[in-house]
């Protein structure tokens, strides 16, 4: 029977992880898969989350089963800190806010979610996109429709293609939009543009869904929540989904929150049923580690203010970075950009042919859109990077 399996391909993100185990060269230079690192190229434990760990392990009593939604008690108060108190609180009994498998799971919920609202409905998609987005979506049975985001080769947001693709979004479609530190490109809406974007979207009643992976990587965790708190606060329906997995550090944990708005609080009854009810086919029941260390951060205000430090240190570390690599623009330039743009990635404007030439020739990994993780360089590797750049691209 498995005989009759079709070929499928690896994903294109963490296929590189293992490429770059499997490279013995000492000049290697891990530009791939998004996680921090610091200057010495390491992805550490954030503090506040091994003190989160300490005192899990002395007081926690039991490990029985949470059930298909979770640590209730961390999906509130992750709501409560993304949306702020007073809007949490208005909004309460028509929101569901459910715990996830990652940034991952909590798209693939919403996206199967919506299919049961909508079998094969419409999700606006910007063009390019994080590569996993068009595999959610596709996956749930869904429809993408496409637009361009930022044209290729540019480092600019194209903003009339946007406005026009939510002109032509109609009621009973889904568009998708980046909350910050837009995947694959760093290139963000500004205030005003959102804010026009989403406008259109309310008048013409399409439910906006933001995924928000990066808060707190470009202007400031709060500031970097605007659309997420708009789109909860002006839409009566209205999809966010948040990952902890940058921002708290957790990636492996797998710590996600789907947060889902309805016009009435017996909509959201049946929303949560719904979730519930797709988690339990796929999962049953998301694991509790990673939620209950971000339950225990938040629940104390001694560890809340350590994070945000540790998480404004990232923020810092990554503009450090930018601007540091940007500087160099003069020897390789497509690097001129970065300082533009927000978060881990920045897409490379450069011709995709380069990018198995600098992984063979110079041991540099990228995505094969050309996506760089800016915080991939080591300090020390900085010099060899920017060079490389320069001999492949002059
Ligand atoms: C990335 O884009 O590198 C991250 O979001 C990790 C992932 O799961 O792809």
């Amino acid at each position: 029977m498995l005989g009759h399996l079709p070929n499928f391909n690896p994903d294109p993100i963490l296929f590189l992880i293992e490429q770059f185990k499997a490279d013995n060269r000492a000049t290697k230079v891990d530009l791939g898969v998004g996680v921090y690192k610091t200057d010495e190229g390491h992805t550490p434990v954030m503090k506040c989350v091994k003190a989160a760990e300490k005192r899990l392990l002395e007081t926690q009593t039991t490990k029985t089963y949470l059930g298909a939604t979770g640590n209730q008690d961390f999906s509130d108060a992750m709501s409560r800190m993304v949306l702020g108190e007073e809007l949490f609180e208005t909004i309460r009994p028509r929101l569901v806010p459910f715990q996830a498998v990652g940034g991952t799971g909590s798209l693939r919920l919403a996206a199967d979610l919506i299919n049961k609202a909508a079998p094969g409905g419409r999700v606006w998609l910007g063009e390019p996109s994080w590569a996993n987005h068009h595999a959610i979506f596709l996956a749930a049975g869904l429809t993408l429709e496409r637009y361009v985001y930022c044209a290729p080769m540019q480092t600019e947001l194209d903003f009339q293609s946007v406005l026009d693709a939510a002109r032509r979004a109609s009621r009973g479609d889904v568009f998708l939009i980046h909350a910050s530190c837009h995947n694959p490109t760093g290139v963000d809406l500004s205030l005003e543009q959102a804010k026009a974007v989403l406008d259109v979207l309310h008048e013409r009643g399409v439910t906006p869904l933001v995924d928000c992976a990066y808060a707190g990587f470009a202007a400031g965790f709060e500031p970097d929540l605007h659309i997420v708190r708009a789109v909860m606060s002006r839409f009566e329906e209205a999809i966010v989904c948040f990952s902890c997995s940058k921002n708290f550090g957790l990636y492996r944990e797998r710590v996600g929150l789907l947060m889902v708005k309805s016009e009435s609080e017996e909509i959201a009854a049946r929303a949560r049923l719904g979730i519930s009810s797709i988690a339990r086919q796929n999962y049953s029941m998301p694991p509790d580690h990673g939620a209950a260390i971000v339950r225990e951060i938040l629940a104390s205000p001694e560890l809340t203010a350590q994070w945000r430090e540790e998480l404004e240190e990232i923020r810092l570390a990554i503009h450090r970075k930018r601007e540091r690599l940007s500087a160099r623009a003069n020897i390789a330039p497509v690097l001129a950009a970065l300082q533009r743009q927000n978060g881990m990635f920045s897409l490379l404007p450069m011709d995709r042919t380069l990018v198995p030439r600098l992984r063979e020739e110079f041991a540099i990994y990228m995505t094969a859109d050309a996506r760089i993780n800016v915080l991939g360089v080591p300090d020390g590797m900085e010099d060899y990077l920017v060079d490389s750049l320069a001999r492949v691209t002059r």
